[in-house]
């Protein structure tokens, strides 16, 4: 692969932030552009990313230079015709078809033609994402896991249009920043949410239901299942508002009663107990 690349993320949110961090940190990418609504949301962002980087550095993971050159690389704008040079375009934007469509239409217009258009959704058909579009071939979904600087994985999710090339260099990308792609085809939820998400409503039916109180859930399932954190902890890090949108997209996908999200789910989102990004969810940070 070449060096000199230009890559771009729409959303500097939860995901948003890491994935413009494991870019930036690669010496064969010359810059990103991290692009949100407004500048107090990149200036969080901004900082976020240099204190994750200053952690790394502490860690002995990446060198004060490296850290400080990463820092140097990503340009924060509200501008979306910013990323019109880029190679690769990772839409990470909220967890919402409509949203994402508009922000795909533009990407189409103004992409060159063989810029990797990803999307890091955790459910939404890749299909549904790249039919609102003419270059739907660019389409890929390339999905993160939580917190990206520290997951290895990155789920590949083929486009029934998706060309081969686009599926190659995205896995080249995936190589780049040191993580590991897994393939699998366009399915509601993929198979990372579409197994993970159903234990996290079912443990949210459980507190709901008085079974056991939050922390002994994730407990039973930490120490009797071996999981590295429990699933109410799990939804906190993801974000109610995320999980939710991931329950109604395999409800609507599979049209099967089984995936209705927890209505303990529904009354904290509306409470906006987000998780730890609203500073509460099942647990108070
Ligand atoms: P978030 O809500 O933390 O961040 C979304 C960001 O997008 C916000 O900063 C918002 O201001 C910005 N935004 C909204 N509309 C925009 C637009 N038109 N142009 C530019 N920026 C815009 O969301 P989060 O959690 O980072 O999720 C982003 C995507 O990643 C979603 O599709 C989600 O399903 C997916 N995902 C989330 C994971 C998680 O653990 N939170 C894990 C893997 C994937």
């Amino acid at each position: 692969m070449l060096d000199n690349h230009i890559i771009s993320v729409i959303g500097s949110g939860t995901m948003g932030n890491g994935i413009a961090h494991v870019f930036a940190i690669s010496n064969k990418v010359k810059n990103v552009y991290l692009v949100d609504l407004d500048l107090d949301i990149l200036k969080k962002a901004k900082l976020l990313i240099e204190n994750n980087l200053k952690r790394q550095v502490q860690k002995n993971i990446i060198t004060d230079v490296i850290a400080k050159d990463a820092l140097d690389k990503i340009i924060c704008t509200t501008k979306i015709e910013d990323v019109s040079q880029s190679d690769l375009i990772v839409e990470a934007v909220k967890e919402d078809f409509n949203i994402k469509k508009i922000v795909f239409k533009q990407l189409d217009a103004l992409a060159k033609n063989n810029t990797i258009l990803a999307t890091n959704t955790s459910s939404i058909s890749i299909d549904k994402i790249a039919n609102t579009i003419n270059k739907s071939q660019n389409v890929i979904g390339m999905h993160f896991m939580n917190p990206v600087p520290v997951m290895k994985l990155v789920e590949i999710i083929k486009g029934s249009k998706t060309d081969d090339i686009v599926i190659k260099k995205t896995l080249d990308y995936v190589n780049l920043i040191n993580k590991i792609a897994v393939k699998c085809n366009d399915s509601p939820g993929f198979v990372s949410n579409r197994i993970l998400m159903p234990m996290i409503n079912e443990a949210a039916f459980t507190l709901m239901e008085g079974v056991a109180e939050a922390r002994a859930i994730d407990e039973i399932m930490k120490l009797g299942m071996g999981h590295p954190m429990g699933p109410l902890k799990l939804a906190d890090l993801i974000g109610v508002d995320v999980c939710v949108s991931i329950m109604k997209v395999l409800f609507e996908g599979f049209n099967n009663p089984k995936y209705k999200v927890c209505p303990l789910l529904l009354e904290m989102q509306k409470s906006n107990k987000l998780g730890i990004k609203t500073k509460e969810g099942f647990y108070k940070y």
